[in-house]
């Protein structure tokens, strides 16, 4: 046994420094900047640029950056080859779009010119590609599973559709409205950065050993699948859909299936935080945005809105746990049209800013992150006896 005892789940552990993100139970900020401020007055990319770049970008210097990822965006041949090969593994269930992008940034690494530089001039450029073409990969993944054309292979887009916009444009080829593109970018801001998470830790830790860029982010998708991180919004809004059926079939009301929930020890999608324990402040600004999306444009979704606050009100009420950014974002993407599978890749699409910022922190100030283990297995024995 070490001297001290190791905290499960490294829960209250500081792990290292970071100039990226503060995450606090009264404030979120990226960079110095609140998320509250950012979410109403940034876009994305200008979000992306502080988060890569570092700083809050001139005119001069976002018209730059937007353009470098426009240019960026298509995608090779041979992941799109690897995309529409996927089809019947996605058709049949084996493979997840998460399982497929997970593949597609391994693959983008084979071959990108400057996968084995781990410089900081290397590694902008790679992030700004990754960040680029994260959007065209969910967009070619969807038209492959609706066994439509792929939209825009050449481009990876509509030049004149921004981050958000592109990819709502690219998963079906109707261009969004602004109402939709501008609660999709207001949902990339906020899931864009959050510190030590699951995802970002690996990314963190696969950076440390000297290993490229994709490959940590390769790690990232990974950790952020599972539904106790990421897989959240997904998983967040199937427990929904189940409660509604069970509620429509008259097995009981929605307080009885959480009952009976709380009654299994079951973990309720989309709910609780490791730091934030009075609530997630992601959670309300998306909430408010969908619920608006909805009584605005999408009127037969109120009532999933109205299922999704007695869920919270019940969780409030009787367990004191309060809903993180995956459940509000499970019903807002839902009330936009998008399929549920498509939830955690568009959660990569943004995350990717944070991971690569976390990326060339690391590099910039590495120490390899090797922790000790306590270890509590058989006392010492001798083979031969
Ligand atoms: C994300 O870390 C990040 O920053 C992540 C993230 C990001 O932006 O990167 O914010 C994104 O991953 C959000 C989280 C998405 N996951 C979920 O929604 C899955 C459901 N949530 C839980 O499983 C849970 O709350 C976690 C995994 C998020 C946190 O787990 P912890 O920190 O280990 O939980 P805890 O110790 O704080 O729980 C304390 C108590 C426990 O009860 P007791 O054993 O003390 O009686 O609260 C209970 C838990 O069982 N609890 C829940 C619950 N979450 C906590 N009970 C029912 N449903 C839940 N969701």
């Amino acid at each position: 046994m070490s001297a001290a005892a190791a905290t499960k789940g490294l829960a209250g552990v500081s792990a290292g420094e970071t100039k990226i993100a503060s995450v606090l139970q009264d404030k979120l900020i990226y960079r110095g900047y609140e998320i509250h401020d950012l979410a109403e007055n940034a876009t994305f990319e200008e979000v992306a640029h502080v988060l890569l770049v570092g700083h809050k970008p001139s005119e001069k210097e976002l018209r730059f950056f937007c353009d470098e990822l426009i240019a960026n965006r298509a995608l090779a041949p041979q992941v799109i080859d690897y995309i529409k090969s996927m089809q019947p593994a996605l058709a049949s269930g084996s493979a997840v779009p998460m399982d497929v992008m997970r593949t597609c940034v391994s693959l983008l690494g084979n071959l990108d010119a400057d996968s084995q530089d781990n410089s900081p001039e290397a590694n902008l450029r790679k992030s700004k590609r990754l960040l680029a073409k994260m959007p065209t990969i969910i967009g070619h993944m969807q038209n492959v599973i609706d066994g439509k054309e792929i939209v825009a292979p050449d481009t990876g887009g509509d030049a004149k559709l921004s981050h958000a916009g592109n990819l709502l444009y690219l998963m079906t080829g109707a261009k969004p409205s602004d109402k939709f593109t501008h609660v999709m970018d207001v949902s990339l801001t906020l899931y864009a950065e959050h510190d030590f998470n699951a995802s970002t830790f690996t990314s963190r830790i696969i950076a440390a050993t000297l290993s490229d860029m994709h490959g940590a982010i390769t790690g990232g998708i990974a950790a952020l699948k599972g539904p106790l991180h990421g897989g959240a919004n997904e998983a967040a809004m199937e427990m929904l859909k189940l409660i509604k059926t069970s509620v429509d079939a008259g097995e009981g009301s929605i307080d009885d299936w959480m009952h009976k929930a709380f009654e299994d020890k079951r973990k309720l999608m989309g709910f609780g935080h490791r730091v934030y324990k009075n609530g997630d402040h992601r959670a309300s600004i998306l909430h408010a945005l969908g619920r608006e999306v909805a009584e605005t444009e999408r009127t037969d979704f109120i009532p999933w809105f109205d299922l999704g606050e007695r869920v919270q009100q019940i969780m409030a009420d009787e367990k004191g746990i309060f809903p993180n950014v995956d459940f509000p974002c499970g019903l807002t993407y839902f009330t936009m049209g998008i399929p549920v599978p498509q939830y955690t890749p568009i959660f990569v699409a943004s995350r990717t800013s944070g991971w690569c910022a976390h990326i060339m922190e690391q590099h910039e100030n590495n120490r390899l992150i090797r922790p000790l283990a306590d270890y509590t297995g058989h006392p010492l024995r001798a083979w031969n006896d």
